[in-house]
């Protein structure tokens, strides 16, 4: 079992790609019911955005290992009213086995690391979505049966989604392309890393080309052109990402075999027609049913579970 004992894991690249492929072989394990693990550990989940995915899986998944879990909604907490992050943090610790938190500011979940000796678990920020990437990876997985040499296109915003697959490529040996409009590049400093991780051996690349992007790629990679906390610029933004959408037209550059892959939640005919997500080729809902199974095996490795 992969040993993360009381790790946090904040970024992807908190991992390393040993840890990484076992934590993808131990959530495999699980989905097959050929392991089964308990741990009798208290999770709370520290949401400051939306989530129906998130939420229910890491729920789902500490009920399955045989624990707990306390949903800390910041509008019933103290949290809402102001109270310091290094003061929620130091006691939080005192109550929980460990933590879950979504928020804005990558630095707010890092104060909330630094202050908690529990290990804190990033569950989104506008920076990354590792919790996210670790079923998109387990899902490519059993599509194709490997990782190492295959292609992922990400289409669309370079937000924390495109952030975190980048390094979650790099790490396992994927070649990553990334194709977005001016100006919504990705995180110049996780391109960086990515960059450093792949080492040459494998593309991190960057490019305003949709068309060029996806050319015989095996993944084809969407989200949301405005995420959470950007919805007052959703509307401005639709004709400047209208030539990234995801289509057929598009779907045929890429390989024959390629899947497509998306988060979730999706907006139909803005970053993906109907056609593609509901099509042959799409494995959303295997993707989403992956959360569960992927921060199962989150979990139990950071808990130690038995
Ligand atoms: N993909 C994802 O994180 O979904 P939720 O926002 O519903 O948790
Ligand atoms: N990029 C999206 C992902 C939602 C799961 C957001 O941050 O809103």
């Amino acid at each position: 079992m992969a040993a993360l004992i009381g790790r946090d894991l904040l970024s992807l690249a908190d991992l390393n790609s040993t840890e990484l492929q076992e934590l993808l072989q131990l959530a495999t394990q699980l989905k097959s019911q050929q392991l089964k693990l308990r741990c009798d550990k208290v999770l709370g989940l520290l949401f400051s955005k939306a989530s129906t995915r998130t939420r229910v899986s890491f729920t789902v998944a500490m009920y399955q290992l045989g624990g707990q879990v306390i949903d800390l909604n910041p509008n019933v907490t103290q949290v809402s009213r102001g109270e310091p992050i290094q003061d929620t943090a130091r006691v939080l610790d005192r109550y929980l086995d460990i933590l879950a938190i979504r928020t804005f500011a990558q630095e707010e979940l890092e104060t909330f690391a630094d202050y908690a000796k529990i290990p804190v678990i990033n569950a989104l920020t506008d920076l990354e979505h590792p919790c996210q990437i670790l079923a998109d990876l387990m899902t490519i997985q059993e599509s194709f049966g490997r990782l190492a040499g295959l292609t992922l296109t990400y289409v669309g915003d370079g937000n924390n989604v495109a952030n975190s697959l980048m390094l979650g490529c790099a790490l396992v040996g994927m070649n990553v392309r990334v194709a977005f409009p001016g100006g919504y590049e990705p995180d110049a400093g996780v391109v960086e890393q990515a960059k450093a991780i792949a080492q040459n051996q494998t593309e991190v690349i960057l490019t305003n080309d949709p068309e060029i992007a996806v050319k015989g790629a095996q993944v084809l990679y969407t989200d949301v052109w405005a995420s959470m906390g950007q919805e007052a610029e959703a509307d401005n933004r639709l004709p400047i990402f209208q030539p990234y959408q995801i289509s057929e037209q598009l779907l045929s550059l890429a390989d024959p075999e390629a899947i497509v892959l998306h988060c979730l939640p999706a907006h139909r005919g803005e970053e993906i027609t109907e056609e593609v997500i509901e099509g042959s080729q799409s494995r959303v809902w295997d993707q989403a049913e992956n959360r569960l199974h992927a921060q199962k095996a989150l979990l139990a490795s950071i808990l130690g579970a038995e």
